[in-house]
C-alpha cells in the first residue's frame, strides 16, 4: 500500500443555467485546465493534519475523533468534511492509530469563482480513496463529496463537483441526476474577472427571496433557462458559436432578471459584445467572480482589450480539461 499519493482535479466554468439548475433543472459545465492538487500522505497518530497554504491554513491538525466539531477556519471546512464523511462511510479507517496529512496547493484563485472548494473535495476524497484501496466508482466520489459541499453550503446543485470528477464539458441535472459528457474538442472562450469575489450561498438566498415573492415568474424564467440549456447542448456539439453566443445573451437576460448580475459585470459584458464577441454573461452565482464571452480567433484581441478597458483581468484558461487524475 502506497504512503503518501497526489491528487489534482480541474476548476469549472458555468456555461449555462446557474440558478435554474439548483431548482431541478440542467445546466452546462466546462471543466478548467488549471487545477487543484491535495496530497494525502499517511501518518502514525490519529490526526488530522492540514496545510493549505492558498486558504491561508497552516500547521492545522485535530484528532480524527474531533472532526466537524468545534470551530473550524473557514479554509479547511470543505477538507476536513470530506474526511469526516469518508471515515463515516469507512469507519475501519478511523479505527487504527493511523492518521492523515493533507496539503493542498491550486493553480488559480479561490477568489476567480472556479470552483477551488469542491476541487479540493473531490481530490480529498479520491486521494483517500486510492490510498487504502476502497475503489470508489466516479459516482461513489461523486455522491459523498456532493455529501459534503451540501454539509457545508446547505445548497448547491452539484455541478461544480461533477466538472471536478468528470472534466471535459458536461450537461448536468441537480444532484447529478444526469451527468453527461459532450462530445467537444473545445470551446473558444474568454474570461474576464471582475475583481469582486461573490458568495455563491448569499445570491442563491437572494434568488429564493424574489423567487418567494413572485413564484409563477420567476418558475417561468427557470422553464426558459431550461428550454435554452436543451438549445444550448446540441448547438455546442455542432460547434455552432453563433448560436451558442447568442443563447449566452439570452441566459444572461434572464440572469439579470434574476437580480444576480451587477454594474461591473454588466459593464464586461456590453464592452465584449461591442467589440465583437457572439455572446457574453455572468458564470455562476454572479454578484462578481467572472464573465465568460465567445468569440471567434479574429476578434479576441478586440474582446480582450475592451473588457480590460472595462476593469477586468483576463485570465487565460482552457477549456474541457481532464477529471480528477492520480499524478503519482
Ligand atoms: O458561484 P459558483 O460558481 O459556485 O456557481 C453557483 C451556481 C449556482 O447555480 C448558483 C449554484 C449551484 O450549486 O448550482
Amino acid at each position: 500500500m502506497n504512503k503518501t499519493i497526489t491528487v489534482s482535479a480541474p476548476g469549472k466554468l458555468m456555461l449555462f443555467g446557474e440558478h435554474a439548475v439548483v431548482y431541478n433543472r440542467p445546466c452546462i459545465v466546462t471543466a478548467v485546465d488549471q487545477r487543484m492538487r491535495a496530497t494525502v500522505e499517511l501518518v502514525e497518530t490519529p490526526e488530522f493534519q492540514l496545510e493549505a497554504a492558498d486558504v491561508k491554513v497552516t500547521g492545522y491538525k485535530k484528532a480524527l475523533s474531533e472532526l466537524g466539531k468545534g470551530d473550524i477556519p473557514k479554509g479547511a471546512q470543505f477538507v476536513e468534511i470530506a474526511v469526516k464523511n469518508i471515515l463515516q462511510r469507512h469507519p475501519e479507517l478511523g479505527s487504527g492509530s493511523a492518521g492523515l496529512r493533507i496539503t493542498t496547493t491550486s493553480e488559480f484563485s479561490s477568489q476567480f469563482g472556479f470552483g477551488s472548494s469542491s476541487a479540493s473535495t473531490v481530490c480529498t476524497i479520491k486521494a483517500i480513496s486510492e490510498l487504502l484501496a476502497l475503489n470508489l466508482s466516479q459516482k461513489e466520489l461523486f455522491d459523498i463529496a456532493f455529501k459534503t459541499v451540501l454539509d457545508i453550503q446547505g445548497k448547491g446543485s452539484g455541478f461544480d463537483v461533477a466538472a471536478a470528477i468528470y472534466g471535459g464539458t458536461i450537461y448536468f441535472v441537480t444532484g447529478g441526476k444526469v451527468i453527461e459528457p459532450l462530445q467537444i474538442p473545445t470551446l473558444p472562450l474568454l474570461v474576464g474577472y471582475s475583481g469582486v469575489k461573490a458568495d455563491t450561498v448569499t445570491l442563491i438566498n437572494k434568488v429564493k427571496e424574489t423567487s418567494d415573492a413572485y413564484p409563477e415568474i420567476i418558475d417561468g424564467i427557470y422553464t426558459n433557462i431550461e428550454k435554452l440549456v436543451e438549445r444550448a447542448k446540441p448547438a455546442i456539439i455542432a460547434q455552432e458559436w453563433k448560436t451558442v453566443g447568442e443563447l449566452m445573451n439570452i441566459n444572461q437576460g434572464y440572469l439579470d432578471a434574476l437580480g444576480v448580475s451587477t454594474k461591473k459585470l454588466a459593464t464586461m459584458i456590453y464592452s465584449a459584445k461591442d467589440a465583437g464577441a457572439y455572446g457574453a454573461k455572468l458564470s455562476g452565482a454572479g454578484g462578481g467572480d467572472c464573465i465568460i464571452s465567445l468569440a471567434t480567433d479574429a476578434q479576441r484581441n478586440a474582446v480582450e482589450t475592451a473588457i480590460t478597458q472595462a476593469g477586468a483581468e483576463i485570465v487565460s484558461v482552457t477549456t474541457n480539461a481532464e477529471g480528477v487524475r492520480i499524478e503519482k
